[in-house]
This record gives C-alpha cells, sequence and structure tokens, in this order.
C-alpha cells in the first residue's frame, strides 16, 4: 500500500514523530509550510487565536498529489485543544482527495478530541490514530508507539 505522511510542526516535535513513521513505512513525506509567520511569543499567540476561531490560512503548494496514496498519514501539533491552523487548512483544501487516512497528534498534555476532530474534518473513519506527548518525544519514548502504530497500518 503506498503511502504518504503529511504534516506540519512549528517548533520540531511533530516532524520527529513523522520523520520516524515515514522511516518505519519507508514511504514519502510532506512537510506543510505556512505563509505567515507564527515565530515566536506572537506566533504563539496568534497561533493560539487561529486556532481557537478555526481560521485558516495560506499554506505553499504541496508537492505531492495526496489522490496518488492509497493512505494518507495526517500529523498535526494540538493548538488550544484543536488542529493547528495549516493542517486544518491542508485537511479542508484535499480531504476530497483522500483515499484511506490515519492521524497522529503531538501536544504537551494527554487528553484532546483533535483526532475526532480530524475525524470529522476528513469525513473517514481513520484506519489507525496516535497520540503523543510532547515529553515522549523528548525523551524518545514515542519510538516504540511509532513502530506500533505503524505495524497496526501495515497489519
Ligand atoms: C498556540 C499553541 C497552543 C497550544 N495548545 C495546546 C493545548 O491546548 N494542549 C496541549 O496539550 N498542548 C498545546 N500546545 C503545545 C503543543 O501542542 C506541543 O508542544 C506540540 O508538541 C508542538 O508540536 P511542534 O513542535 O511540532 O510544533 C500548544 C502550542 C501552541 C504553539
Amino acid at each position: 500500500m503506498k503511502q504518504l505522511v503529511v504534516y506540519y510542526s512549528r517548533t520540531g516535535t511533530t516532524r520527529r514523530v513523522a520523520q520516524a513513521i515515514a522511516e518505519v513505512l519507508k514511504c514519502d513525506v510532506e512537510e506543510i509550510r505556512d505563509l505567515k509567520n507564527r515565530a515566536g511569543v506572537l506566533g504563539w499567540l496568534s497561533s493560539g487565536m487561529d486556532a481557537t476561531l478555526k481560521r485558516l490560512t495560506k499554506i505553499e503548494k504541496p508537492e505531492k498529489p495526496p489522490e496518488l496514496y492509497e493512505l494518507v498519514i495526517i500529523g498535526t501539533p494540538v493548538w488550544n485543544s484543536t488542529l493547528s491552523t495549516p493542517i486544518r487548512t491542508y485537511i479542508v483544501a484535499y480531504r476530497d482527495r483522500f483515499k484511506q487516512v490515519a492521524f497522529f497528534c503531538t501536544q504537551y498534555g494527554s487528553k484532546s478530541d483533535v483526532l475526532k476532530e480530524m475525524e470529522a474534518l476528513c469525513g473517514r473513519k481513520p484506519v489507525a490514530t496516535l497520540m503523543l506527548r510532547r515529553r515522549q518525544v523528548e525523551t524518545g519514548e514515542y519510538a516504540d508507539l511509532v513502530k506500533q502504530f505503524c505495524a497496526y497500518i501495515t497489519r
């Protein structure tokens, strides 16, 4: 099954997970790039506001057409208990072109409804989901959980 990992990362945590998944599955990966500057405290504040208001943003055109893949694995950091704005934008723009989907997210805490929200936004049940705390990524604990997630996808 041809798979694509699509992710956005503001500070590198979700990127580490995305790269680990792509390495295990040996599949393509696409980073979503936001045209809005989200660096620093101001970027943090405006990102929280954008997320809460469920705004969309302008993203660079992705290189890989999702319809060429059997499975699109979408990863986002959690912002104010919801999806990051760049991933919300990507899903809204491309959801009609997804076949199967799987989701992962990284967050500081341990609870949120983001995966359910991604399901509703995509209009599809995911074949697998993975929710990680930032600390699990920093300590390396995520590696085994990524392997389990990938094993479930390829079972
Ligand atoms: C604007 C903003 C809002 C956030 N809101 C939450 C939140 O509601 N719950 C949570 O657990 N973490 C929250 N976080 C923390 C991030 O989800 C977490 O650090 C994530 O791993 C960052 O991923 P990244 O390094 O790929 O950008 C927030 C971070 C930002 C920048």
